[in-house]
């Protein structure tokens, strides 16, 4: 049976290997990070081993099977399980992503390492706590804004005008572009990261608001928008396909156009 262990210089401390399934071949191994507000210990990693012919194949399907099959105190967030609520993002295999959505088989590891989501405070095991990433994507006021008395039915849009929120408002708030984004992780209290800028450019760029000019003077400071230094982790992160930092450029170049 492999033995894993961590680097030496490893802040976490070596957790509890959880015992096999009985007379299953075809098993395979999690490491995962733990940490219990309660209990007053270091985060640790477990090391638990699932029953593969009895597991769906998502990692989520994994971490279900663990959860109640092995140890019911493993924390962690899901809810549709199809890549709709962004709830069950986390750190797999270094990556932010959705466990809901991404197959154990496509981990290609003897020991699949789940850890949450980077450089939010952590809740408990695999819960960040988004208050703060909920409240920068409260800051850009993302509904429609109008001045015009509305029309009897609904806001009309031509085709082309809706078309320009397509890779828009598919974004989820899972927030793994955020966390993932170098520049959040350093200014995180003051930039608003890339999730918060894909949603604003969204309603930027809406036809129907007439909100553009204040939208864009509540962006344009020093550390809201460009602390974005390009480095597209966030885009090369997105589990839904977005591009975050292409948001944040043509919002750039909106507030240069205006200044010019
Ligand atoms: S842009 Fe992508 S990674 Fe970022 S919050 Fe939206 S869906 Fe998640
Ligand atoms: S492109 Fe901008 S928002 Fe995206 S990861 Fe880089 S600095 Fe962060
Ligand atoms: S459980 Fe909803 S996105 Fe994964």
């Amino acid at each position: 049976m492999a033995q894993f262990t961590l680097p030496k210089n490893s802040r976490y401390t070596e957790g509890k290997t959880w015992p096999r399934p009985d007379g299953s071949a075809n098993v395979q191994a999690f490491r995962i990070y733990r940490w219990n507000p309660d209990d007053g210990a270091n985060p640790r990693i477990d090391t638990y081993y699932v029953d593969r012919d009895d597991c769906g194949p998502m990692v989520l399907d994994a971490l279900l099977w663990i959860k109640n099959n092995v140890d019911s105190t493993l924390t962690f967030r899901r809810s549709c399980r199809e890549g709709i609520c962004g709830s069950c993002a986390m750190s797999i295999m270094g990556m932010n992503t959705l466990a809901c959505t991404l197959g154990i088989e496509d981990c290609e590891s003897d020991s699949i390492k789940i850890y949450p989501l980077p450089h939010m405070p952590v809740i408990k095991d695999l819960v960040p706590d988004l208050t703060s990433f909920f409240a920068q994507h409260a800051l850009i006021e993302p509904w429609l804004q109008t001045e015009t008395p509305a029309p009897e039915g609904e806001w009309p849009q031509t085709p082309e005008e809706r078309s320009r929120l397509d890779g828009l408002y598919e974004c989820i708030l899972c927030a793994c572009c955020t966390t993932s984004c170098p520049s959040y992780w350093w200014n995180g209290d003051r930039y608003l990261g890339p999730a918060a800028l894909l949603q604003a450019y969204r309603w930027l760029i809406d036809s129907r608001d007439e909100a553009t000019d204040r939208r864009l003077d509540t962006l344009h400071d020093p550390f809201r928008l460009y602390r974005c230094h390009t480095i597209m982790n966030c885009s090369n992160t997105c589990p839904k396909g977005l591009n975050p930092a292409k948001a944040i450029a043509e919002i750039k170049k909106m507030i240069f156009a205006r200044h010019t």
